[in-house]
């Protein structure tokens, strides 16, 4: 039987008739765009972060987008983020007119390195953006301590992250502001496209509620330009059915990936991923690093474990951001690991079945 990347369907088969409920409520209210659903959705989203308020938008690159602009992010300006991530990070960034500078990563959490953050900073740096990538947050005390020796504000782009843990706290609500991307394929995931903000700040709060809604502060009075990001009310309600089950979901993936570390630690070839001491990893991605990785993805296509790869190019070696002047060699570490990383599949409902699979046909793809 093959093995899928991710089976939304298993996934989504237990809840069905919750769903079907749940929308047919939202139907029966006409609350499509914002309004009661998402309203609650936030409330309970919030409570599970831990975090004083969240604001439902359309998207994780919303979430990114308008935030910066809520902060004053502009033309001129610099923000420094990491490259070891999917583009909507440093897109968000553009699209405020600023210039996205990454740091390279480090080599066991692959997260924004934080030794290399402070040459990364110039007059021009008004944000940092580190990426909780895969599911793991990266190393934040030492961010914090350097943002707040210059004065920057840290964005949490948490949207890999929804439950991870630094320090017991959950990723979203260390920085002045955390964005999540409910996605579909995320460990929490619309039936669409949805994201939200999470904050403690009131007034970055406040810009967020009016940019995310054409800068109105009441209907029709617009107070600033703003953008059409709201959240659907349909996603709301669906988010809300799935938000009850995130703790023990990611709970189930993280017994996956310990039964996948057991079976793959100490074979030659395969490097495993690592929870750092400092959290709790919700392994959205369980990415493995092989060289000679397209040959093996390849063969393990035809044998039928389907495989994923976050990211194939690094964003600094994106044709869109050529402009940037970065080359290869610039990052070293976050190309070596782009030319690596093999996500294996991973889901809740992952069967021991499926996992002894993958490892017995990763391990003879292994030359
Ligand atoms: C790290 C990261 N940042 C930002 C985004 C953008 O989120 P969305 O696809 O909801 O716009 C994603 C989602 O894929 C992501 O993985």
């Amino acid at each position: 039987m093959p093995v899928p990347f991710l089976d939304l369907k298993a996934h989504h088969m237990p809840l069905r008739a919750e769903f079907l409920e749940a929308v047919a409520q939202v139907i029966d209210s006409g609350a499509f765009a914002s309004g009661p659903f998402v309203a609650a959705f936030e409330k309970d989203f919030a409570e599970f972060c831990g975090a004083p308020f969240a604001i439902g938008v359309g998207s994780g690159t919303d979430a990114l987008w308008l935030v910066l602009l809520a902060l004053g992010i502009g033309p001129g300006d610099e923000v420094v983020t990491v490259s070891s991530t999917f583009m909507a990070t440093a897109e968000a960034i553009t699209y405020t007119g600023a210039r996205p500078v990454f740091v390279d990563i480090d080599e066991t959490t692959y997260t924004m390195d934080p030794a290399l953050l402070e040459r990364a900073i110039t007059p021009r740096t008004k944000a940092i953006i580190p990426v909780h990538l895969f599911g793991q947050t990266a190393d934040m005390d030492p961010i914090l301590e350097v943002a707040s020796r210059h004065g920057l504000p840290v964005v949490e782009d948490a949207c890999q992250a929804h439950g991870a843990e630094y320090k017991g706290r959950k990723a979203g609500t260390i920085g002045i502001a955390g964005c999540f991307s409910f996605y579909p394929g995320k460990n929490l995931g619309a039936f669409g496209e949805a994201g939200a903000v999470v904050t403690a700040n009131e007034e970055l709060k406040q810009k967020i509620l009016a940019l995310r809604d054409h800068g109105q502060h009441r209907k029709y009075y617009h107070s600033m330009i703003g953008w059409n990001a709201r959240m659907d009310g349909i996603q709301g309600a669906i988010l809300r059915v799935k938000l009850k089950h995130l703790g023990r979901n990611n709970e189930l993936r993280r017994r996956h990936a310990a039964a996948y570390n057991q079976a793959l630690d100490g074979v030659d070839g395969v490097i495993t991923p690592r929870e750092a001491s400092y959290g709790k990893h919700v392994y959205h991605l369980y990415a493995v690093r092989v060289r000679d990785r397209d040959r093996i993805m390849a063969e393990l296509g035809k044998r039928g474990v389907n495989c994923g790869i976050h990211y194939p190019v690094p964003v600094h070696l994106q044709e869109a951001y050529r402009e940037l002047g970065y080359k290869r060699g610039s990052l070293p570490v976050t190309e070596r690991c782009a030319d690596e990383f093999l996500s294996l599949p991973m889901f809740p409902e992952l069967t021991t079945e499926q996992i002894e699979t993958v490892v017995r046909e990763l391990k003879a793809c292994i030359r």
